[in-house]
């Protein structure tokens, strides 16, 4: 995987992390990058927000196959939307929490997706892989933070108190220390973000504490983020003058300018 930039999205807490794996791959895929998006949550929203439910070829078939050593080709696990011009590998419930039980008792448990994404050839023509976490810090979203070069926290801007976000760094702190000595925080993005004062204190309060990892972009909170996932499906690539389309393609261009 020469120049893959591999993004894995964290936060224990819900924050915007699948809006933000879509909308940050369109932004990324409308710059001319090949983007893939791979869901890794049980909850399937990010599968759902392309139309894919309960699929068969999903992320957690294909870890198990390649932990079992069974035959498998990754590129029958790809999944492309022409709307928004991205790439998916879904999840599904059933299989994902089955890789989270039988992954426990094997050898390499927190590197199988960084097994996965280094075995199959298909991988290296993307310019960047997003992988779309769960709120923990389970053993999927330790895979996700082995396979990844780089994480970006989604953070919801408002008084809170700062314990999911601090249990995030740690674990993302533990990996680097013991499995991905490379792991980079590529950015704190602060999300749900309203012109009140107390969310105004709470942009101040991060700025102070997590200084330089907070991105200059924030996401607004707004009602167009928040649609139905067909009219959400359609916001990136026709309505280019959208509010989120534009702050998330400000973000692309930060992440460009930090990972390259
Ligand atoms: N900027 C925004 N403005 C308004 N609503 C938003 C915004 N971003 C996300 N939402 C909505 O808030 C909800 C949670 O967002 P999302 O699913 O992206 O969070 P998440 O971190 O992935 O959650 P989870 O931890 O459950 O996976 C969704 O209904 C989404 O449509
Ligand atoms: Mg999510």
């Amino acid at each position: 995987m020469k120049n893959t930039k591999i993004i894995a999205v964290a936060n224990q807490k819900s924050s915007g992390k699948t809006t933000t794996c879509v909308n940050l791959g369109a932004a990324l895929a409308l710059k001319g990058n090949k983007v893939l998006l791979i869901d890794f949550d049980p909850q399937e929203s990010l599968s759902n927000f392309f139309g894919c439910y309960n699929s068969e070829n999903n992320i957690a078939d294909l870890m198990l196959k390649l932990a079992n050593k069974q035959p498998v080709k990754a590129a029958e696990y790809i999944i492309h939307n022409e709307l928004n011009g991205i790439d998916l590998i879904p999840s599904n419930n059933t299989d994902m929490n089955a890789f989270s039980r039988v992954i426990l008792a094997k050898r390499g448990q927190e590197t199988v997706l960084k097994r996965v994404l280094s075995r199959f050839a298909v991988f290296e023509d993307y310019d960047y892989i997003i992988v779309d976490c769960n709120a923990s810090v389970d053993i999927t979203v330790d895979n996700a933070l082995c396979a990844a070069n780089s994480v970006i926290i989604p953070c919801w801007a408002a008084p809170f108190n700062f314990a999911p976000l601090t249990n995030t760094i740690n674990q993302i702190e533990d990996i680097r220390e013991e499995l991905n000595p490379d792991l980079e925080i590529v950015g704190i993005l602060l999300t749900f973000c309203e012109r009140t004062k107390n969310c105004a204190a709470a942009i101040d309060a991060m700025r102070k504490n997590y200084d330089g990892l907070i991105f200059d972009t924030t996401i607004t909170r707004t009602a167009r983020a928040d649609t139905s996932l067909r009219e959400k499906a359609a916001v990136l690539s026709t309505a280019k003058d959208n509010k989120t389309a534009s702050e998330y393609r400000a973000v692309a261009d930060e992440i460009v300018r930090r990972v390259g």
